[in-house]
């Protein structure tokens, strides 16, 4: 039995393979999502990607105010990866609510809507606006932020700071949760809350210290990774390649840390952890459910393979028949 609970037999095909990811009150129909900042808000995907058949779309950030991003060059080729300074560029929250929302409501797979800000307030603005709108099932925090505040230290990078911000932001969206006559019934029946889950940065000394916090904090599920701080220099011009000095480094280069991130997180929580980092095809994604991901999500290797996130999925599948898999949170017991 390979030590499934719901599994068959190793080598025999499962009779029903179960793809679906809880998440909270929230249930994505399988593992595999888009990563933020990556697929935009869907629209210059919609002719390349059955969105529809996506578990998850998480959203470019939204932050309260329009922001142009960092000046240019801001992106360089590394090998096995790439390197970003983009900045957060995104059209603000209300641009967001007025042209972006209706499009994203009409989707059948769960969106999520990635959210950044320079202080606690940014945020909690964006949640407070957000919670006002039908279409979305979920708020991924991005907490690799520079908090404008406490000198530009990541808020990701401290314990404290951690979880005080993910308490404040559950506070802000249980509280809004408890308004209102459907959401009271909801409250009743124990269902209702967007859940919130703390996108974990893996530039940290030791990530199981800032999973426990965000979770102590009340997070209901973590995602890991963001990108990790890199540079390139150009030995020409004797100057970094990127205006800002250094970027976010993402591709097949970081998945490695991004594996053992996960299985370190994960196994020092017990809220769900969801895995990105250098995830190109199912083989990939693979290694991070071994690791304790219950989801995935494709970021860059969508810039080259629009088609990459949907062949993971058929890849997960056939695995799933192949190990004789019925739940695909079932994977994560596999590993040896
Ligand atoms: C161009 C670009 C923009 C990104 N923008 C965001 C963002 O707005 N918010 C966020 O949380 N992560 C952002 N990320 C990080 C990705 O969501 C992801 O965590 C990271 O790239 C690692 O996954 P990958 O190697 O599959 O790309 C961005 C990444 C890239 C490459």
């Amino acid at each position: 039995m390979s030590g499934t609970s719901s599994g068959t037999a190793r080598g025999m095909v499962p009779a029903k393979l179960d793809l679906t990811v809880r998440i909270g009150d929230l249930v994505m129909q399988n593992p595999v999502g888009v990563a933020s900042g990556t697929f935009g808000y869907g629209e210059e995907y919609e002719d390349l990607v059955d969105i529809d058949c996506l578990g998850a779309l998480y959203t470019k950030a939204v932050t309260p105010e329009p922001r142009p991003g960092n000046p240019a060059p801001r992106l360089a080729d590394t090998p096995a990866g790439m390197l970003n300074s983009i900045g957060l560029a995104n059209p603000g929250l209300d641009a967001f609510i007025a042209d972006k929302l209706p499009r994203l409501r009409a989707r059948r797979c769960a969106v999520i809507v990635n959210v950044a800000g320079g202080t606690e307030d940014d945020y909690l603005r964006v949640l407070d606006a957000l919670e006002a709108q039908d279409g979305i099932v979920g708020y991924e925090i991005n907490i690799s932020c520079p908090n404008v505040a406490h000198g530009g230290l990541s808020f990701g990078t401290d314990p404290v700071q951690v979880e005080r911000l993910t308490r404040r932001l559950v506070d802000a969206v249980g509280s809004r949760a408890m308004a209102g006559a459907e959401a009271r019934c909801d409250r009743l029946a124990g269902r209702g809350r967007r859940p919130l889950i703390v996108k974990l940065s893996p530039n940290v000394t030791d990530i199981a210290a800032i999973a426990k916090a965000a979770e102590a904090g009340g997070a209901v599920a973590l995602s890991c990774i963001n990108t990790l701080v890199g540079m390139v220099i150009d030995i020409k011009t004797k100057r970094p390649v990127l205006a800002m000095g250094s970027g976010g480094l993402s591709g097949p280069a970081i998945r490695p840390v991004g594996v053992a991130m996960v299985y370190k997180a994960s196994h020092a929580v017990s809220i769900p952890v969801i895995g990105l980092g250098g995830i190109s095809d199912a083989d990939d994604a693979l290694q991070y459910l071994l690791a304790g991901a219950v989801a995935i999500q494709v970021g860059t290797a969508i810039f080259s393979r629009p088609e990459a996130p949907l062949e993971i999925l058929a890849g997960i599948r056939e695995f799933m028949e192949r190990e004789g898999i019925e739940q695909v949170a079932d994977i994560r017991k596999l590993l040896r």
